[in-house]
């Protein structure tokens, strides 16, 4: 077998082995991580400063103040970011994303429905439906340039389909939905009365020249019939801190949301609300930093793959710090990752994790150093060249 890179000795690899987070405790001191969605950049820092003048202050007591003003910034922010002027008054604060989605997929669909999900996609959509009862409706993007097939989409409905949970800007693909793209779903979501739960996590990391298009910024009927889940964690890098916001357009799933007891879906932390809010109400120049660097980090890397390993498929992401890569024609096994982990002990997310066609494939975060990056990519090089 081939012997692996010397590591090369990397100022940045003290800091990061010293973080308490899974991305760099799951796996043993050998193994670069390249796995889960947490940037190995700093966090912005007008949020780390917001939550160090807590810490100093010892201001922990009961704190109502920076959750109730992150509908307000969550607005601004998206009209100032993607010309969509959503409604604060529908906008109610989760401690995560995931919390809004199951809470929508509870209340507004029934035990059986149908949820379509455009596959692959973020592993636990198909745990939030599968858990709440309800069926996975599995609509495949097209193989490479994964882009929706409409036909597809439209034969893929049942007549117990209620809802369909999309990703935009697109975990793992990088792709962010055209308009056209976008209309076409609205155009099926108002045929079939479908609710969509819109997951634009990532809607802040889209490159130039490509646009976030909030769905519910479509037209009238696809506002009224979506619930858009958002958070500032993966922008910012504070997905340690619980934080989420969810814009209710759907009428029908804000009263289900009046009418829970008050306590049910508790209620965000001091730290986490202070960041989000610092961060969508001082972080523009900071994220347009942070998105130049990434898409630096995702030319380097494609443009290496492409020279020194053409057999993995490679898709450019116009958007999010992920590279989905196709490993079909090495011959690794449906989970090319774990090959990784044991010839080149570098860490990759598992693709069939993605749903059954992620099998081949595996998906490397980009956001890290440069010179980890190389470092991983020398790594993978060293072993499959
Ligand atoms: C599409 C998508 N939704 C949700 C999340 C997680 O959100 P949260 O930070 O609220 O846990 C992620 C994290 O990677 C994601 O990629």
């Amino acid at each position: 077998m081939a012997t692996l890179p010397e590591l090369p000795d990397l100022p940045e690899l003290a800091r990061l082995r010293s973080l308490a987070g899974v991305k760099w405790t799951r796996y043993s001191p050998d193994v670069l991580p390249a796995w889960v969605a947490d940037m190995d950049l700093p966090p912005f820092p007008g949020a780390v400063d917001a939550v160090r003048d807590l810490v100093e202050r010892g201001d922990f007591g009961y704190s109502f103040a920076a959750t109730a003003a992150l509908p307000e910034a969550y607005a601004t922010w998206q009209r100032e970011s993607h010309g969509w002027a959503p409604d604060p008054a529908e906008v109610r604060v989760f401690c995560d994303v995931l919390q809004a989605v199951d809470a929508a997929l509870m209340l507004r669909t029934a035990p059986g429905d149908g949820v379509v999900l455009l596959t692959p996609v973020y592993p636990p959509f198909f745990r939030v439906v599968e858990s709440v009862g309800r069926r996975v409706i599995d609509c495949p993007l097209e193989p490479g340039t994964w882009t929706l097939d409409r036909e597809r989409l439209e034969s893929v409905i049942d007549d117990r389909t209620t809802a369909i949970l999309l990703c935009d800007p697109h975990n793992p693909t990088g792709r962010a939905f055209t308009r056209d793209e976008l209309d076409a779903i609205a155009g099926v979501a108002e045929r079939h009365d479908l609710l969509v739960i819109s997951d634009e996590i990532w809607s802040d990391l889209v490159f130039a020249p490509g646009e976030h298009v909030p769905f519910a910024s479509l037209g009238e009927d696809a506002a009224g019939r979506t619930v858009t889940v958002s958070s500032a964690s993966k922008a910012f890098n504070l997905a340690g801190l619980r934080c989420a916001v969810a814009h209710v357009g759907d009428a029908r799933l804000r009263d289900g949301l009046a009418a829970l007891p008050d306590h049910l879906l508790g209620a965000v932390g001091t730290p986490g609300a202070v960041a989000a809010l610092a961060a969508w109400t001082g972080g523009r120049e900071w994220l347009e930093g942070t998105r130049a660097f990434l898409s630096g980090q995702r030319e380097h890397a494609a443009e290496r793959l492409a020279d020194r390993l053409p057999a993995i498929g490679v898709t450019i992401p116009e958007a999010t710090y992920l590279l989905w890569l196709d490993m079909r024609a090495l011959g690794l096994g449906d989970d090319p990752a774990a090959w990784l982990l044991e010839h080149a002990r570098v860490a990759l997310s598992p693709g069939p994790d993605f749903g059954p066609h992620g099998r081949g494939y595996a998906r490397l975060n980009l956001a890290t150093s440069r010179s980890v990056l190389d470092a991983i990519l020398d790594r993978i090089e060293g072993v499959l060249r």
